[in-house]
Order: structure tokens, then sequence, then C-alpha cells
């Protein structure tokens, strides 16, 4: 992979400084930041491009339709994908509200719906409207090394979910999990098979087809690309059996006063004037990681994944949570310094418990680093209930991407250790 220094000189908001202190951004997981090149291609856009797309019959929407549309193909190409069942979102969460609407539309009482515990607020709530009309949610349990548990896994199969929907890489544990191989299970039971692939898509080479699923869905804005652009890939079959989730433009092929037919897949799901500039600047993002390569970039983010498990050894009272191998998990680290009743979900305490030092808040812990411009997040990383499984209320986390360095791990640690002699009093 081109080095980090020079992959750095490519993202300009890396020159900022805070305090004094260079820019170290260690919030991936939240969003990433965007090289050049994703914003000139967005500026380029606004400048020379900007019109409606798929509705004007001069030059100028002709253009934008075109590069609208080689935007898709490229996406698409980019997962392996089929171009028309590429459809743009606004993010993942946008694409799992689309896929519970519509395919939730077929489900009756008693139906079952299997997610895991290790799941992100987006692949659980859109799931949970379900629940007014009798639809069960089940969960894949976790095991004590940070993954799920495939024993649990083959028996709630056995109970033939109609959907099952899971996470490829989780944004807390960084568990990458074997969602092939899942897909094959859940298929043999005669489920749909879903992935959110907002944590996976950024970091490692995803192919659509070889993972074998129904439905694949990921954000631009977690992979160089801009906010309020996502994609949902699904095969083609399904999406054209399935009901559109907005009604409105261009998701139409005719319209009378009572009634209405839908336009082809994937337009039928994209109502009203879509993202255009988002799809043109994520397109741009694609180029950029097929430059750097897939395979380099989940290369890069094990050896950061190695540093900081090495030096996450070193720090008194630290608590980890994902798996320990690094060839097992992605490049997100979530831990507590003391990981004490403090953090209980439950205030009380209990009569063995004793809050000892050693114990760092998240928030504090954050705020401290900030200090010396180094950017993680504490809190519950919109997983709610897996916070309750780990029996804690917050983690810090920091999360890696392509511009960050050994040394901006070395340098997270050392200002831990400091932070750690300041609160854990
Ligand atoms: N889902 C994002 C995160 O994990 C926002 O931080």
């Amino acid at each position: 992979m081109k080095s980090v220094e020079l992959i750095k000189q490519d993202f300009p908001i890396l020159g900022r400084t805070f305090n004094g202190h260079g820019m170290v951004y260690l919030d991936n997981a939240a969003t990433t930041q965007k090289p050049l090149a994703v914003i000139e291609a967005i500026s380029d856009y606004y400048e020379n491009y900007n019109s409606n797309v798929h509705r004007g019959v001069y030059r100028l929407s002709e253009e934008s339709t075109d590069r609208y549309e080689k935007s898709r193909e490229n996406i698409a190409s980019f997962v392996s994908s089929e171009t028309a069942g590429l459809v743009f979102v606004r993010n993942a969460t946008e694409a799992l509200n689309l896929l519970a609407y519509s395919l939730g539309h077929r489900l009756k009482r008693g139906d079952i719906i299997l997610l895991s515990e290790m799941e992100h607020h987006s692949n659980i709530v859109p799931w949970q409207f379900l629940m007014e009309k009798g639809v069960k949610l089940d969960y894949v349990k976790m095991t004590s090394d940070y993954t799920l548990d495939r024993d649990d896994y083959a028996n709630k199969l056995k109970k033939k979910p109609k959907i099952v929907s899971i996470t490829q890489a989780s944004n807390v544990l960084g568990t990458i999990n074997p969602v092939k191989e899942m897909a094959t299970e859940a298929h043999e039971a005669g489920s749909t098979f879903i992935v959110d692939g907002a944590q996976s898509v950024p970091h490692m080479p995803v192919d659509f087809h070889a993972i074998g699923c129904d439905f694949l869905v990921f954000s631009g804005h977690k992979m160089l690309g801009p906010m309020g652009i996502g994609c949902l890939a699904g095969n083609l079959e399904s999406l054209e059996s399935m009901d559109p989730f907005l009604g409105g433009g261009d998701m139409i092929r005719e319209v009378q006063y009572e009634r209405a037919t839908w336009n082809d897949v994937p337009y039928k799901f994209e109502a009203g004037t879509p993202n255009v500039a988002g799809a043109i600047g994520l397109s741009a993002a694609a180029n950029y990681l097929r430059d750097l390569g897939m395979e380099e970039v989940r290369g890069h983010e094990k050896t950061l994944m190695k540093k900081t498990l090495d030096l996450s050894r070193d720090v008194e009272d630290l608590v980890s949570f994902g798996p320990p191998d690094p060839e097992m998990r992605g490049g997100v680290f979530s831990f507590n310094i003391g990981n004490l009743p403090f953090f209980k979900l439950n205030d009380k305490l209990e009569e063995n418990d004793v809050v000892i030092s050693g114990t760092v808040h998240p928030h504090d812990l954050a705020a401290s680093l900030d200090s010396f411009g180094i950017m993680i997040r504490s809190g519950h990383h919109c997983a709610m209930p897996l916070m309750g499984r780990l029996d804690v209320a917050a983690t810090s986390r920091a999360s890696y991407y392509v511009y960050n360095s050994l040394e901006d791990v070395k340098n997270l640690f050392a200002h831990l250790n400091e932070a750690r002699k300041v609160f854990a009093r």
C-alpha cells in the first residue's frame, strides 16, 4: 500500500492542529475523513454538471444522469454486485429500514427474524417495528471470545426464521463474522440472508456474489465518501418481487389519480431527486480505495491492531472487548480502564462490589485524549443491547483507517497511560 505519510497528505483535514498537537483521528467507525479526490469530485459536479437526473432531455441533464449511472456501475463493481441491483439510499440504516418495510409486508404473526447480540441499533430497531404485527425477534448469542456462537446459530435456524440479518464486522468488538458460511446455512433453512456491511465494506474486500447473501447494505461516509449516500445491493429477483419503500417521482412507471405502477429496479426504490453529488463522491472514494487495494487496507489495519493489542497489555486495569486474534477482527478497539461496578447498567451496587481506584469513565478519557488532539469515541456506540450483554454502560473505542500510522497508535497509548494516572486515583 502507498505509505501512510503519503496517504495523510491526500486528506486536507489531517493537517489541522489542536492545542498545538497534530490531529490523530481514531473515530473511523463513526465516520471517515475525505480525500481531496472525493472533495474535488463533488465540487466538480456542482461546478460543471449540476442538474436533475432521469428527467431532462437537455445535454447537462444527460451528462449528470450519465455520471450518476456510471457511479452506480463503479460502486456495484467495488462490491461485485449487479449494477441494476445497486440501490442508492442515504446510508446503511435507511437500507435496513427499506428491507424491514418491504420484506416485512410479507411476514405474518409468529414469523421469526434472527439477528445477533452484537448488532448496531440500525439492525435491531427497524425489525422491532414489525413486532407490532406479531413478528418475533431472536438473537444469536455471543461466545466468551466475542464471536458468534455457531451452535446457537444452527439451533436457531432450526426454527426456520424468515429473515436472518447479521453484521459482517462489529462496530464495537471488531469481530468479523463468517457471513459466507452463515448465508449458506441460512439458505438451507429457507431464510433470506442480509449482511450489514457498514463496518466491513470500507475495510476489507467484500464480494456480494461470493458471500452469496440476498442483500448487502453499507454507508458511503464510513468509506471515505460523503455523508448522506449509502447502498443496498440486492439480488435482482428479490428486489423485483419487493414492494417499494418510499413513493414519489422517478420510482413510478405510470400514475393515475387512484393508482400507480412501479419503475424497474433499482429506480423503484429511489423516490425523489437522489443525492447525485453523493453518488459521484462515493464513486471517487471507491476508486481511491481500489487504488490502495482492499487486501492492503485490511493488512494495514491488522498491523495496527497487533500493535494495539501488544501495547494494551501494558496499561494497568485495561479491559478490552473483542477477539484476541487480529485475524478475527477489524481495526476497532473497545476498552475500559477499570471495568468495575461503576460501569454497570444497573446503578445499584451489589453487596460485594467495591468501587476501587483504577476506573476511568470513557467520557473523561475521551475528553482527556482530545486535549492532545487524539479523537476516540466513548459511549454505547449505538449498540445498547450489546453494552448490556458486556455488562457495561459504555466503552472507549479507537477505530482505525488507511491514514492511521503506528505512530498514531503509540500516541494513543502514551496519552492513555497519562490519563489513567490523572483519573484513576
Ligand atoms: N455507527 C457509528 C459508530 O459506531 C456511528 O460510531
